[in-house]
Parts: C-alpha cells; structure tokens; sequence
C-alpha cells in the first residue's frame, strides 16, 4: 500500500492519470459525476474567477498540482503568482502546462502546505482545490493558509467531505487506504477549522461529496 507522499510525489501513475483526467473536458466531467456526484463546471466556474483578481496581486495556489487553476489566468495576468506542491512530478506538469498556456510569471516551489515559507499575512488571495482531502493533516493546512493571507484576503477552493452519502464514504476509505487520500474531513469539520483560522465563509455550493467554497481572512 503507498503512502500520501508515494502516491503524489514519487509514484508517477496516480498523479499522471489524476492529472491527465482533471484537464480533460470529458474524462473530468464524467469522472467527477460518477465517482463523486460532482457537476464540475461548478469547480471551473470558481476557478475563472482568478480573471477578477488585480493586476500586483499575491496569489498563493496550494496545492497547484498539475496547474488546474492557471485555467484560470489570462496571457498578462499581472498577479504575483506562486505555484506550490509537495510533489515534483506535479511541479514538472504545472511547468509544462504554463508553457502549452503561453503563461509567464509564475513562481514555481516545493514545500509542504502544513509549513508554508511565508510571512504572516503576505497574501492577498489563497486558492486550493481539490488538495484538502490528499493533506496528511487537513486542519493544519486551513491554519496555514488563513495565517499567510491579509486580513481581507481570499481563500477559494474545493475539496471532497465526508458523511455527504454512504456511496461516497466508501469511496474516500478506499482511496485512503489506496493513499491517495488523506484524513479528510466532514463539511462541518471543514468550516469549523475555517472559523478557527480567522476566515469567514463568504460563499458555499454543495454538489454531490464536493463542496466549492470563498471565505475571507477577518
Ligand atoms: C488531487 S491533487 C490536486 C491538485 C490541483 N490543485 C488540482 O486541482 O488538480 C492533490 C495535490 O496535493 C498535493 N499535496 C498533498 N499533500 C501535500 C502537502 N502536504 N503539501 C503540498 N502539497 C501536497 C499533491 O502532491 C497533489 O498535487
């Protein structure tokens, strides 16, 4: 059995196919409906509002995988963007897929979510879909992303609960027995550990085991 760093960051198959499906139109749609009950246009519609974000900004993407949210960026985005994972593989991805976009300005780094190497407060928006439920310590993370925003600063994301069906619990054992998966956590879990971080949830859309929310650092 892998563990969470096997499977995302030394083990290619998981991350790649991951990958490969997430940017996919088809693949990523049917997927996410049938594993997960998840319309996810509703992840895409979060993510082009990175479009809004002013020119200077200091965007943290955490985790940035294999660059899911630059989607999001237009050509001379203007932002202060840095790309952080755990995982080099991913790095490399989101490096090439920077590339295939014709995007620039992005600050590629590895490190771990749970110990960011940023000063208190020096980000003004915090993106991280789809990596709370792969986090080895899910309620240390949110910490750590409400402490590197400004008061006023965003946090937008997306990730998979707990206790949203039978169905779905089964699956995240499973995934998490696979390790691909982390400890996870319930939606309620989740916004409890958003309001001890001084973050106060703005906007919430539920579809299926997913949840897509905005909270702002108080
Ligand atoms: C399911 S992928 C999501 C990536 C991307 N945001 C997306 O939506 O496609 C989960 C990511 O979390 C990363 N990850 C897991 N634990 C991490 C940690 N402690 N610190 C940073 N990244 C981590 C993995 O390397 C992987 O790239």
């Amino acid at each position: 059995m892998s563990s969470l760093e096997d499977t995302w960051g030394r083990e290619r198959l998981v991350a790649t196919l991951y990958d490969f499906g997430v940017h996919n139109p088809v693949v990523g749609r049917v997927a996410a409906l049938g594993l997960w009950g998840f319309d996810i246009r509703r992840l895409f519609s979060s993510i082009e509002r990175l479009r809004d974000a002013a020119p200077g900004s200091r965007v943290l993407d955490v985790p940035c995988g294999g660059g899911l949210a630059f989607g999001g960026l237009q050509a001379n985005h203007g932002l202060d963007y840095t790309a952080l994972d755990f995982s080099p593989v991913m790095l490399q991805r989101a490096s090439a897929r920077m590339e295939k976009l014709g995007l620039d300005g992005i600050r590629f780094r590895q490190g771990d979510v749970g110990a960011l190497p940023f000063d208190d407060g020096s980000m003004d928006l915090c993106l991280t879909y789809n990596g709370v439920h792969c986090f080895p310590d899910p309620a240390r993370a949110v910490r750590e992303m409400g402490r590197v925003l400004r008061r006023g600063g965003v946090l937008r994301g997306s990730l998979v609960v707990r206790d949203a069906g039978l169905r779905y619990d089964m699956l995240i054992a499973l995934f998490r027995q696979r390790g691909w998966f982390g400890p996870g956590c319930s939606r309620d879990q989740f916004m409890g550990w958003l309001g001890s971080a001084g973050l106060m949830v703005r906007a919430v859309d539920v579809s299926g085991a997913f949840v897509v929310f905005e909270a702002v650092k108080r």
